[in-house]
């Protein structure tokens, strides 16, 4: 197969060639489609059932599923990876085999399945294995996401849904029990099968989800505590206190997932108590409040706010809103998410739906309801408010129906309402919009955010964008647009933010400057560093201040950055080995060692070099073959190196020593000199 518009001719719907080519849907983002992105696409339902089936085939081809027949190849690039991992077995199975005839219960088992790949496809999981009507699914691997615990719970309640809707023509409703927990597992020996397959789950985690499953009341979903923390604040649970689970000498503790928590962003989910106050950043914050004066008199202006994850981009913005709570104005945030990259104008229309206070249980009168009374806020004229409807796909009642339109005109309609909405609510109050997360942002949304900027500098507006680094504006310079790039927070402030952390107590100075060291001024880092490090037992709390009750050992990753570490480096798979070899050298590495270490190719050595180099994980000095490297944070180093099984850092280590490289980098530097 060639290309996305073979493979849909291939199952037979050609018909959505060209809009899949306007909306850059290739081969390689196919799989990441979810039944939302195909209905945003407006494929008919029965089309998106039939697709959603044959995705989930085209990932049968990378999954490791017993059918595949395949023998035990055992892989030396098998590797240590936290995952989540989900169990989920069918209720009652037994009964319905001793109830049904076996060829029914054949049928029912596969409609099971199908359902289930399905589902823990648009979950961006992977089935490891199937047991029956048990499975095994795998969130994490063989790519990394940084919410991958978080899309298991999505899945998992998804999954007790779809289950429970299954037509099966059995006179009863399917149930499942979903146990998930996260944790270090060795993968890479998945390839399998019967006996060979037992080895593919390595590391108490798959047992830990397996034994939560048992728990589970029928219908629920359990997680373990490493998930809970890394889901924080984006689901409602029940603690269950401890739990007695077969086969664990203690007890532990468990969740059950109620439901979604409708938090409004990412950074809510991760800070469900007040605002901490902003550390440094003063410039930043003057800069944006003195645009904010410009705005608030007429001058609209934009400012871009670029920088790595966990730099702080999210907390200017909140800190921002923060100080102009006693100003008369209006916030409107949108927010991109990494899951709807390419559903049309996905931020804006989950921005209506949250102002307008929609529930899931309001009837679509009431929401036209609701609609219609947010509308009048910005003084809407009836065909906005239609256009606005149905863009929320409410469907057409006797007080609005639009006409048939075609695309590109329904897209120009949707534009001038949204833009509409914008003028309105400005001409009555300074308007304050932010726009987080851009580098997710869909192609149709690009365009509306751009057609805003050019229009922002006529309006009350301050625009404040949010970006990570890979983020390419599509908009040319404006002069009423600024940039600011945000950078490492200072050494004085990043003690500050580990003394927040503490709560006022000072930690010994070598756990500080270990802190400070491993951490590169990253907020993000300083904090899950800190708060890993007093979880750990090694302090002991005595008069207002912690002292080291056992000498300092090397730091753990903390586990709530291990997933977004990895995504950067799995972002570059080929070249991963490369950077873990790198790894093992330590934060800086010579180009000379690595060559006389990688046993690669020169021309692919220097290629994913080159790759890591671009990518930015890497800095470079001087020129080959005289070149350093340097990993850009301390922390992705020991991400990429706790990512190699032991036995192999053993092997590299024993590399670095031997005989052989010390000759080879004693040559390379009588050669050098
Ligand atoms: N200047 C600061 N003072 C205090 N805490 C900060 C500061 N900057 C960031 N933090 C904290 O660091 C963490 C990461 O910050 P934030 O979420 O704002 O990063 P971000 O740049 O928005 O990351 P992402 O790209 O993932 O959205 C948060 O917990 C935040 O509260
Ligand atoms: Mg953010």
């Amino acid at each position: 197969m060639t290309g996305i518009a073979e493979w849909l001719a291939s199952i037979g719907l050609e018909e959505y060639a060209q809009r899949f080519a306007e909306n850059a849907i290739d081969l390689s983002v196919v799989r990441d489609l979810t039944e939302q992105d195909l209905k945003d696409l407006g494929v008919l339902l029965g089309h998106r059932r039939k697709m959603l089936r044959a995705i989930a085939e085209l990932k049968g081809a990378v999954l490791i599923t017993p059918q595949t027949g395949a023998k035990l190849v055992p892989r030396d690039d098998a590797e240590r990876r936290q995952l989540t991992v989900m169990f989920c077995d069918l209720v009652g199975s037994s009964a319905l085999s001793a109830r049904l005839d076996p060829e029914d219960l054949r049928r029912v088992i596969g409609a099971y399945h199908i359902c289930i790949a399905e589902v823990i496809g648009q979950y961006e999981g992977i089935i490891a294995r199937y047991m029956g009507d048990g499975v095994l699914a795998y969130f994490g691997y063989p790519q990394a996401h940084e919410d991958d615990a978080e899309q298991a719970t999505r899945a998992g309640l998804a999954l007790v849904d779809a289950v429970a809707n299954l037509q099966t023509d059995i006179g009863a409703e399917l149930q499942v029990r979903i146990g998930i927990a996260t944790g270090t597992v060795v993968v890479g020996d998945l390839i399998g099968e019967g006996a060979a397959q037992e080895q593919a789950v390595v590391g108490e985690t798959p047992n830990l989800a397996a034994r939560l499953q048992t728990l589970a009341e029928p219908g629920t979903v359990l997680i373990s505590a490493s998930t809970h923390r890394l889901t924080g604040g984006n689901f409602e649970y029940r603690d269950l206190g401890p739990v007695t689970l077969k086969g664990w000498g203690e007890t532990l503790p468990a969740w059950q997932v109620l439901g979604t928590s409708g938090v409004e962003s990412r950074f809510e989910a991760q800070h469900q108590t007040r605002l901490t106050p902003l550390i440094g950043r003063d410039e930043e914050i003057d800069l944006l409040l003195r645009r904010w004066r410009y705005a608030a008199q007429g001058e609209g202006c934009a400012v871009v706010l670029s920088g790595d994850p966990g730099i702080g981009k999210s907390h200017i913005a909140r800190a921002l809103q923060e100080r102009l709570q006693a100003e008369p104005h209006i916030t409107l945030r949108y927010f991109c998410s990494a899951h709807h990259t390419i559903s049309a104008l996905f931020p804006f229309i989950s921005q209506l739906e949250r102002a307008a206070l929609f529930e899931r249980s309001d009837s679509p009168t009431q929401k036209f309801a609701k609609l219609e009374a947010l509308l009048a806020q910005s003084a809407a004229d009836a065909d906005h408010v239609a256009v606005l409807a149905n863009l929320l796909s409410l469907p057409p009642n006797d007080r609005y129906r639009l006409p048939e339109l075609s695309p590109q005109n329904r897209k120009e309609k949707t534009f001038a309402a949204l833009l509409a909405q914008l003028d309105g609510l400005a001409a009555r109050e300074p308007v304050l919009l932010i726009f987080e997360d851009v580098h997710w942002i869909d192609p149709t949304s690009r365009e509306l955010l751009t057609v805003t900027l050019e229009r922002v500098p006529r309006l009350r507006v301050l625009l404040l964008i949010t970006a990570r680094p890979e983020f390419t504006p599509p908009w040319p310079g404006h002069a009423h647009v600024t940039t600011l790039l945000l950078t490492r927070l200072s050494r004085r402030d990043g003690a500050a933010l580990i003394e927040r952390v503490t709560a006022g107590k000072t930690l010994p100075e070598e756990v500080m400057n270990q802190i400070l060291a491993r951490t590169d001024g990253v907020p993000l880092f300083v904090e899950e560093l800190t708060k890993t490090v007093l979880e750990t037992g090694l302090l002991q709390e005595r008069d207002g201040h912690y002292v080291l009750n056992r000498p300092l050992p090397s730091m753990a990753i903390p586990m709530t950055l291990h997933a977004s570490l990895m995504a950067r480096l799995d972002r570059l798979a080929p070249v991963r080995e490369v950077a873990q070899i790198g790894a093992v050298v330590g934060r800086e590495f010579s180009y000379e060692l690595l060559n006389a270490v990688a046993g690669l190719p020169i021309e692919r050595l220097e290629e994913a070099l080159g790759q890591l180099v671009r990518s930015e994980l890497v800095f470079c000095r001087g020129e080959v073959p005289h070149a350093v490297y340097t990993f850009k944070h301390t922390l992705v180093r020991d991400a990429a190196y706790s990512g190699l099984l032991k036995s192999r850092r053993a092997e590299v280590h024993a590399a670095i020593a031997g005989p052989s490289v010390a000759t080879r980098l004693r040559c390379a530097l009588v050669r050098a000199n």
